[in-house]
């Protein structure tokens, strides 16, 4: 979703705010601009495209000094991505700029407002008209934090919103409702961005804006107040990770150094989970345990990869806890009237902690009295700061628009969830306990085990970077791993990929099977012996109609080699582990296959990496 910076300082603002929407990059764009407060007005530029369309447009005409500016990286929403629709937006006399997150849900009204009362309005957004009633509010007296705290009071929907004004040197103002906003806290300096990739290498002190807050910041100050201009506190923060985890080392996408991180990831999501007599303890679970007794269904929502990971969480935490646990699309939860009482655990999985159908369905939850749990990987956002308790995945900052190192460890902190009920709740002995404990510690030398086969699969990428369409196959746990795997196919290599349960394929999908379709196929464990039968049937089902079929098997197994023509294999885990193994090859193959292509594999094209509206 857009990035979002302002800065007020000594340095030059154009290079802070242009190096700071160049790290929030990764949340996905189609356009970019910034404005600069110099001798009593604003300048600005903006243009359709990628960062280096405005850094080619601000070199033919350069904009002058400043030490106050904005910037913004848009994802549209309304209007075209072009020049025109492109932030900032300027007030009718050109005395404001604007940049805004989010969709004002009641923008048309107040358009038609403006428009009745002689405001020329030159874009199809809905930011523009926040940034005309803002200069209306300055010509009227108002200083621009008044001026701002008097429109956020009028509009509705989820805006950030960070303004500047040309008359008005050393001051830059934003505000927040139900979209991320974060200050940056320097030494003379400050700082405002959508996230803290911005401002990272400047500082690491930072402040998390409340719902419904305005802020000012000047060189030397940060005051927060209500829309209705009361003081009002944000949470400060300090931020644990450096410069180095948002570069790429090396690397040639983000996203496939996140891939190799997943050994660290799961390692670090593991650490200090267990108490010195090795009972688990998760320090951010704040329900107590007679509220986990009373529990009488669990139900896990999330979008996306996140939802996959529920998918996958569902098997493990019903068959420990024997808790009945549903798992649901967010969007789908909040407005189908789902049945909620106080004794449902309502578990919300999200790697940003700000994708707005999460949020809402969230909120919904908690006004019919559920308990709701978060499971986060970013520190201080705004659905583990909306939920009664959290469990941080310790993933590190993600960059890459697709998801990898977050699954993985969404499912670590699923699992933990798990054990830890089934602890409270008597539903596990301790041994057992602490036995699969053991088993989760082996994962990070397994998982690297994995990658130190990426060769095989990447030399399949770039064989199969012709494919048009290929199938993903997985039972049990294995089938939200299919369904994850087809879409990191979709969103990064922009092919047809479906993933099924195997064992539905003969009820419809098996009639796309034609001559030479790859069908990868995710192979559980010996252990389960139905299972591993089952699915080889359903391999040979595709085999005798023509696929080729890449089969994802367990060293040791010889029963599928007569059935694959390509074999990958992985290392030997109980069968609820394995997802946390079959996933990575998956990812690899998607990662490599889409730069065998020539796309953006960081920044794939429509997507944003924090959907933060609804
Ligand atoms: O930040 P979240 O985990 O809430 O994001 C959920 C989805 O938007 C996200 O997983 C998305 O599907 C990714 N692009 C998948 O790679």
């Amino acid at each position: 979703m857009c990035g979002i910076v302002g800065y007020v300082g000594p340095k030059q603002a154009q290079g802070v705010v242009i190096e700071g929407l160049r790290r929030l990059e990764y949340r996905g764009y189609d356009s970019a601009g910034v404005a600069l407060v110099h001798d009593g007005a604003i300048a600005s530029d903006k243009k359709a495209g990628k960062l280096a369309n405005l850094d080619k447009a601000i070199a033919d005409a350069p904009l002058p000094e400043s030490t106050t500016g904005i910037g913004h990286t848009r994802w549209a929403t309304h209007g075209a991505p072009n020049d025109r629709n492109a932030h900032p937006h300027l007030g009718q006399q050109g005395r404001v700029a604007l940049v805004h997150n989010g969709i004002i849900e009641n923008f048309a009204a107040l358009r038609s407002e403006l428009e009745a009362a002689g405001h020329d309005l030159l874009s199809e957004t809905d930011t523009e008209v926040a940034a005309h009633l803002l200069e209306s509010a300055l010509s009227g007296g108002a200083n621009l934090t008044e001026a701002m705290q008097a429109v956020c009071r009028r509009l509705e929907g989820a805006f950030t919103l960070v303004a500047v004004d040309g008359q008005d040197p050393d001051r830059v103002v934003a505000a927040r409702r139900n979209s991320p906003l974060v200050v940056g806290l320097g030494e003379g300096e400050n700082f405002l961005a959508s996230d803290v990739a911005a401002f990272i290498e400047h500082t690491r002190d930072a402040l998390e804006l409340g719902q419904d807050q305005v802020v000012t910041i000047t060189r030397d100050d940060v005051e927060v107040t209500d829309f209705d201009g009361a003081p009002a506190e944000a949470k400060a923060f300090h931020v644990d990770w450096d410069l180095s985890a948002a570069e790429k080392d090396g690397y040639d996408w983000f996203m496939r150094k996140e891939i190799h991180e997943q050994p660290r990831a799961v390692a670090d999501s593991l650490l200090g989970r267990r108490n010195e007599e090795g009972f688990l303890q998760l320090d951010e679970m704040r329900l107590s345990d007679q509220d986990l007794r009373e529990i009488d269904k669990i139900i896990l929502i999330a979008c996306g990869t996140a939802f996959y990971s529920g998918l996958v969480a569902k098997y493990a935490i019903e068959h420990w806890t024997r808790i009945p646990c549903e798992v649901e699309l967010a969007h789908e939860f909040r407005y189908r009237d789902p049945i909620l009482t106080r004794d449902t655990l309502v578990v919300a999985i999200s790697q940003s902690g700000e994708t707005a159908d999460t949020l809402m369905a969230i909120r919904h939850a908690r006004q019919q009295r559920s308990k709701v749990l978060a499971i986060c990987n970013t520190n201080g956002s705004t659905i583990p700061r909306e939920s009664d308790a959290v469990i941080y995945t310790h993933a590190g900052p993600e960059i890459g628009v697709a998801s990898t190192k977050g699954f993985l460890t969404q499912i670590v902190a699923c699992y933990l969830l798990g054990l830890y009920l089934a602890q409270v709740r008597g539903t596990k002995f301790g041994d057992e306990i602490a036995s699969i404990m053991a088993q989760l510690d082996r994962m990070p030398k397994l998982v690297q085990k994995v990658l130190d086969g990426a060769d095989q699969v990447h030399e399949l990428a770039r064989e199969l970077s012709d494919a048009t369409s290929v199938l993903f196959l997985g039972r049990h746990v294995g089938y939200p791993i299919a369904l994850e795997g087809a879409l990191k196919l979709k969103e990064l290599a922009y092919i047809h990929a479906e993933g099924f349960a195997a064992g539905e394929l003969k009820h419809g999908p098996i009639a796309l099977v034609e001559e030479g379709m790859p069908v990868i196929c995710i192979v559980p464990p010996r252990g389960r012996d139905m299972l591993h039968g089952k699915m080889i049937s359903g391999i040979q089902e595709v085999r005798a109609r023509g696929a080729r079929t890449i089969v994802l098997a367990e060293e040791g197994d010889d029963e599928v080699t007569p059935y694959a023509d390509v074999l990958v294999r992985l290392p030997q885990v109980p069968t609820l582990l394995q997802p946390m193994l079959s996933v990575v090859p998956l990812q690899l193959f998607a990662c490599e296959l889409a730069t065998s292509k020539g796309h953006d594999v960081d920044q794939p094209r429509n997507l944003a990496k924090s959907v933060t509206v609804e």
